[in-house]
């Protein structure tokens, strides 16, 4: 049987699930990032000029805390999948949604019209994301080798949707107009969508089609229990922001940034006093506080290019030509995953040389930290001592990009794998969570601070910012080797 199975058409010489999830990745991620690349702009445009008309701040604010919500909700789609539904269909629900959400955006429908899809894709990512990488994952037994490789053949279909999005997306926002433009990442996901109904079925395994672990009808009183209350509270606290007059997007931002920052200390403490943890798995969840932070600033940087390199992008930025075509500003937005796309061979090539010599994972932490405070850094140089107005070359942004991409190749894959290798057993299935949440947690303080991007501020916005990271990389040096040991024989 295993033998006939390996005689079957394969993709890359993998199962042929990992084709379906790479092109339901590819086409959630184009959607995804298509929209991210125009929305900033279609929130602070003029009414004239078909956009929301938002002050430009909150439009910034809006920009993170959605990113931040995206990755906090993947928290509950594991729980659904886990608990309720499986992968498969948990995959499945998470696409509708998104669609809709897109769909939502694509129609004219103003500022409700942006919350409401902005609800929609936050739920439907948090069901899609988590899952189509644990899927990933469930093709391959525990110890084939292949599995590594899988996994980086799936972070290419995510960097080639995430690249094709913005270019694609931004073409038609300047040709047809923003609504235009969310159709484009509606259809995408649509596409995505189709290909994974089709192939679904027969590609994947029990595993995924049932919960793992499925409630009991002991526990079901309990969970309904802490749903109501959870749905009581936010009622209540939006009725007394009401009342109060307090209720404004701003606070909302705020409110649910402390959420996300909250969420993952709160995990921590749980994991730390759990009886379920042993003595060396707490030293090893303690390895993991350090890291985790130096993550929350990665990201924090890394998810920024969305909202102040895209307002740089438009308003310092002169127009770029590229084989005869002007570069639109969203277009800006394929630089990272350009980048990620011709990186990830060469450092992948680069470890293998190596071998033993490479870096800890502690110190590619602190390397890759430093790569991106520089990618803050350069972009302070053009705005130092300048009138805000002025307008620099493109290839500022060309370069930033690249920088926090090499931060970006030393931080995210050795971030996910020391995430699963430092998880203790009860736990093993949130710690992946864990690691979107560095994502969530980092575009919550992104969200609060965003406010400091302004003309006049510029060249200090990203010198401050790279400087903190760059004293958050000296204090993680300073500390590595305590971290390594607190490791405990992970490296
Ligand atoms: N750019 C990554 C993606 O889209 C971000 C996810 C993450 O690891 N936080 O998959
Ligand atoms: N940088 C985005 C991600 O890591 C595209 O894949």
């Amino acid at each position: 049987m295993e033998n006939e199975i390996k005689k079957q058409k394969t993709f890359f010489g993998h199962p042929m699930g990992l084709r379906t999830l790479f092109m339901t990745e590819f086409w959630e991620r184009f959607s995804y990032y298509g929209m991210r690349a125009i929305l900033l702009y279609y929130m602070y445009d003029s009414m004239v000029n078909g956009g929301l008309g938002i002050a430009k701040t909150t439009a910034g604010a809006i920009m993170a805390i959605y990113g931040s919500m995206v990755y906090l909700s993947s928290m509950a789609g594991g729980f659904i999948s886990d608990r309720i539904l499986g992968s498969r269909r948990t995959v499945f629900w998470g696409g509708l949604f998104i669609m809709f959400g897109h769909i939502v955006l694509s129609i004219p429908l103003g500022f409700n019209g942006l919350l409401f899809s902005i609800a929609l894709i936050v739920i439907g990512t948090g069901l899609l994301k988590p899952n189509v990488s644990s899927m990933v994952g469930h093709l391959y037994a525990p110890e084939d080798t292949k599995r590594d490789s899988g996994f980086s053949i799936f972070v290419m279909g995510i960097n080639l949707g995430s690249f094709l999005a913005p270019l694609a997306v931004g073409a038609v926002r300047g040709s047809y107009g923003y609504h235009a433009g969310f159709s484009l990442a509606a259809i995408g996901m649509f596409v995505g969508l189709i290909f994974y109904v089709i192939d679904s079925k027969k590609q994947f395994n029990k595993e995924d089609n049932q919960a793992p672990d499925p409630i009991q009808k002991s526990e079901l009183k309990s969970v309904i229990q802490k749903l109501v209350i959870g749905v009581l509270a936010v009622i209540v606290i939006l009725v007394i922001m009401a009342v109060t007059n307090t209720l404004t997007v701003d606070n909302i931002v705020s409110g649910l940034s402390i959420i996300a920052i909250l969420i993952p200390i709160f995990y921590f403490i749980q994991m730390l006093t759990s009886t379920k943890t042993t003595k060396q798995e707490r030293s090893r969840i303690r390895s993991y506080i350090p890291l985790f932070i130096a993550a929350v600033a990665f990201w924090a940087i890394e998810e920024s290019a969305s909202i102040v390199l895209a307002f740089f992008a438009i308003d310092n930025t002169k127009v770029m030509h590229i084989f005869g075509s002007a570069v639109d500003p969203a277009q800006y937005q394929s630089l990272n995953p350009l980048f990620i796309i011709f990186l990830s061979p060469l450092f992948a090539m680069l470890w293998v040389k190596l071998g033993k010599k490479q870096p800890s994972s502690p110190m590619k932490f602190v390397i890759g930290l430093m790569f991106t405070a520089a990618s803050y850094l350069i972009m302070a140089v053009p705005m130092l001592g300048h009138d805000e107005n002025i307008k620099v070359s493109g290839l500022w942004l060309v370069a930033s990009f690249f920088l926090v991409v090499i931060g970006e190749m030393l931080v995210s894959p050795v971030g996910l794998s020391v995430t699963t290798k430092l998880a203790p057993k009860a736990f093993a299935s949130q710690m992946m969570g864990m690691w979107f949440l560095a994502d969530a947690a980092a575009q919550a303080v992104n969200s609060q601070i965003i406010r400091f991007y302004h003309p006049g501020n510029i060249a200090n916005y990203f010198l401050f910012g790279g400087i903190i990271t760059v004293v958050l990389g000296l204090v993680l040096f300073a500390m590595k080797n305590r971290i390594k040991e607190m490791m405990a024989g992970v490296n």
